[in-house]
């Protein structure tokens, strides 16, 4: 990786996991865990905490999965904290992946008006990505991050061991925010991103990478904390990615034997599907603008191939199916970040560099998810 050209934001640490009971002396503590974390993670926070003389925390236990990332979940978390008369001084511990911490970070920011929280993820998606820019949230009536807030968490608390555990397609599917932090953001990133290939994969050095991952997200989201604009590039690969995610989610309740992917999983094929709106559908479209070559688009292609090789079978197998690619372009016609009717997403400008608010046509959509 290249030289970080940020710093973190001072609330995200990387220090041994034990320097964290100087932030627990004095205050009940709340550990939120799901079946798994329970299982895998606990045990290496719970030595952690035993170094010092802290009395054992609350463990707090959910069932794991986004369709648990729902108010009744809450309400099962804010009982606990009741019964076990959690004052204002209190602090939660969020052991787990993203729905943990979104989850878990709204429960604290609203028990009581708000008691501090740490996030402590342990998937590779947690850290890179939910870890930065304070999102919090649950699902609501099957509408994705429906309700929630916008809170800076206490600590984020990063420990890349917690992944030797994580299967390895939860890996690879945060992978793909790895490599979309790299396409939007960093040029000299990307020549060494493509070292990591499918056989080295299990034997990197997480902590670099994640660091600098979340660096470049800091950077993102710090100069745009609620979304206005410059954050919206962190979408690149979501609009066709993200479209792609909903419809097997859906289409799989009907029709058991089609696959679902992995939000990762469907934001590589988004990235691939988007890169090549860039190199060969926006030069004529918006001739005042840059974007990537025909080149660049298959070099992206070529790498995000090779790391999401079953992925991209599994996709075009299930594509056979009649009408599949025109039902997902129905589904990207429902995404969050459109207006006035025009689909938008994202385009690189150059590898490093993306452009937001772009308008796309159906037409244009059905052509990129041909590509993939
Ligand atoms: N707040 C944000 O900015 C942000 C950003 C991206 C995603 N998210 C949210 O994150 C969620 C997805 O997060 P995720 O991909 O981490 O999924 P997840 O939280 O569902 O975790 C995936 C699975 O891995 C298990 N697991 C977690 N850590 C483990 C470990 N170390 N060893 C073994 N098993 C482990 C979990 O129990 C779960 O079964 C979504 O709800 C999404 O909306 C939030």
């Amino acid at each position: 990786m290249s030289e970080i050209s940020t710093s973190l934001p001072n609330y995200i640490t990387f220090e041994p996991l034990e320097k964290i009971t100087s932030l627990l002396q004095n205050r009940q503590v709340a550990v939120l865990v799901d079946e798994n974390t329970k299982r895998d993670c606990y045990p290496i926070l719970k030595k952690s905490l035993a170094k010092s003389s802290l009395p054992n925390p609350t463990l707090i236990e959910i069932p794991s999965g986004e369709t648990h990332k729902t108010l009744e979940t809450c309400i099962h978390i804010w009982q606990e904290l009741t019964q076990n008369h959690f004052d204002r001084k209190g602090i939660l511990l969020n052991l787990g992946g993203g729905v943990i911490g979104d989850m878990g970070g709204f429960c604290a920011s609203t028990y009581k008006r708000g008691i501090d929280f740490i996030q402590i993820p342990t998937t590779l998606l947690s850290q890179v990505d939910a870890s930065v820019g304070g999102k919090l949230g649950i699902d609501f009536n099957g509408l994705k991050n429906h309700i929630g807030l916008f809170q800076t968490p206490f600590k984020v608390w990063i420990h890349t061991p917690f992944l030797k555990t994580l299967p390895s397609y939860e890996v690879r599917s945060g992978f793909a925010e790895v490599i979309k932090h790299t396409l939007i953001a960093d040029k000299k990133a990307w020549q060494n991103l493509s070292q990591i290939n499918k056989s080295n994969f299990d034997t990197q050095n997480w902590t670099s990478i994640v660091a600098h991952s979340v660096a470049l997200k800091a950077k993102v989201t710090e100069a745009d904390p609620t979304e206005k604009g410059l954050r919206k590039i962190l979408n690149f690969g979501h609009t066709i990615g993200h479209a792609i995610e909903s419809y097997f989610i859906e289409e799989n309740k009907k029709q058991s034997e089609l696959p679902t992917f992995l939000h990762g999983e469907a934001i590589a094929l988004g990235m691939i599907a988007e890169s090549y709106y860039s190199a060969f559908l926006c030069k004529d479209k918006f001739p005042n603008q840059n974007f990537i070559s025909q080149t660049d688009f298959q070099d992206i292609k070529e790498y995000i191939s090779s790391i999401f090789e079953n992925t991209i079978t599994d996709f075009r197998k299930a594509i056979e199916q009649k009408n599949t690619l025109q039902e997902i372009v129905r589904w990207a016609k429902h995404d969050k970040k459109n207006a006035q009717n025009l689909i938008l997403t994202c385009g690189l400008e150059e590898i490093g560099k993306a452009v937001y608010d772009i308008s796309i046509t159906e037409e244009e959509i059905l052509e990129c998810l041909m590509q993939i």
